[in-house]
């Protein structure tokens, strides 16, 4: 057992307690279309089995899977058996993910169907969050499709229990913000435009959840997610810590708002050396 162990956080006013670290799940079920520096196949079973209590025994109680990741949702099904109340699951709609292409679908007859689908593939009555996954045209979505009223009324419902919006860009995230309980924003070393939504967050007690906190993995290697490298004059004029998983934790717990970094690791060496190097950034 590793004598690490995050705490959980109330999330917003949503009754729900997060951990500060979510566990990603892109590369549980999808290795096609995705922008990360190395190719990977995706884990079995037995390995996404072992991440996922090995997670667990860290403190992270925080899951984020959605229809567009492929495989995920069909395979946390099956990997949660017995273990759904300890997770607060969070999934996404408006994106699909089939043959290799990406599509999208926003209106409510779909929203409905998606969450539907998902509460079979998670084998869960209720999902704790739900967040539009946005195509980039955040303010568009939400105004011609009324989503955000839809999974207002799925959430009385029952079906699930918060709802938000993954978003691009700061008008959406922060109209997302007004007329939801949280959104998923990017920020990392390399991104931090969208810092005005956490800023309202923070003001407004909303929940924020980072994206790529490490954008993607480029940080790891000092790169920019263009996948340009960093010059050793750029990374020498830089502050310290160098360790770059240090100071995106340092970057990203400075901010208030910041509800919880999702990162999506299937390494379990990775997976302690982040949570360890989070409770630093956070004490
Ligand atoms: N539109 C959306 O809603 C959206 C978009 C993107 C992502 N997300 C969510 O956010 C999660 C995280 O985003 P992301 O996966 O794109 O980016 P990320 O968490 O910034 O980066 C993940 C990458 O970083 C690597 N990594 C993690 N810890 C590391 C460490 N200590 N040292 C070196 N490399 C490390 C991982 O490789 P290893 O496996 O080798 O550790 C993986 O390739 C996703 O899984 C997904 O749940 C949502």
């Amino acid at each position: 057992m590793p004598n690490i162990m995050l705490p959980q956080r109330p999330f917003a006013d949503t009754g729900l307690s997060i951990s500060p670290i979510g566990l990603g799940t892109v590369k549980l079920g999808r290795n096609q279309g995705v922008k990360y520096p190395n190719r990977f196949e995706l884990p079995d079973d037995k390995t996404a089995s072992d991440l996922i209590s090995q997670a667990k025994a860290l403190g992270i109680n925080f899951i984020d899977t959605a229809p567009a990741y492929g495989i995920s949702e069909e395979r946390l099904g099956p990997l949660l058996a017995g273990q759904r109340h300890d997770w607060v699951i969070c999934s996404k709609v408006g994106e699909e993910f089939n043959g290799g292409v990406s599509s999208f679908d926003f209106t409510p007859e779909h929203t409905r169907r998606s969450i539907e689908r998902s509460l079979k593939r998670l084998h869960t009555d209720c999902i704790d969050m739900v967040l539009v996954h946005s195509d980039g045209n955040d303010v568009e979505i939400i105004e011609r499709y009324g989503i955000l009223g839809e999974l207002a009324e799925l959430k009385r419902q029952g079906l699930i229990r918060a709802f938000g919006m993954s978003t691009k860009t700061v008008e959406g995230g922060l109209l997302a913000a007004a007329h939801s309980d949280c959104v998923m924003v990017t920020y990392n070393l390399n991104e931090r435009g969208e810092e005005p939504v956490l800023d309202y967050c923070a003001a407004n007690n909303k929940g924020a959840l980072i994206k790529k906190a490490l954008a993607s993995g480029h940080i790891a290697f000092n790169q920019e997610p263009s996948g340009h490298i960093v010059t050793r004059n750029k990374i020498a004029n830089k502050e310290q810590p160098q360790d770059p998983i240090q100071k995106s934790m340092d970057f990203l717990f400075q901010h208030p708002g910041v509800s919880s970094a999702i990162i999506g690791t299937i390494n379990p060496e990775h997976l302690t050396s982040n949570v360890s190097k989070a409770m630093k950034a956070l004490t």
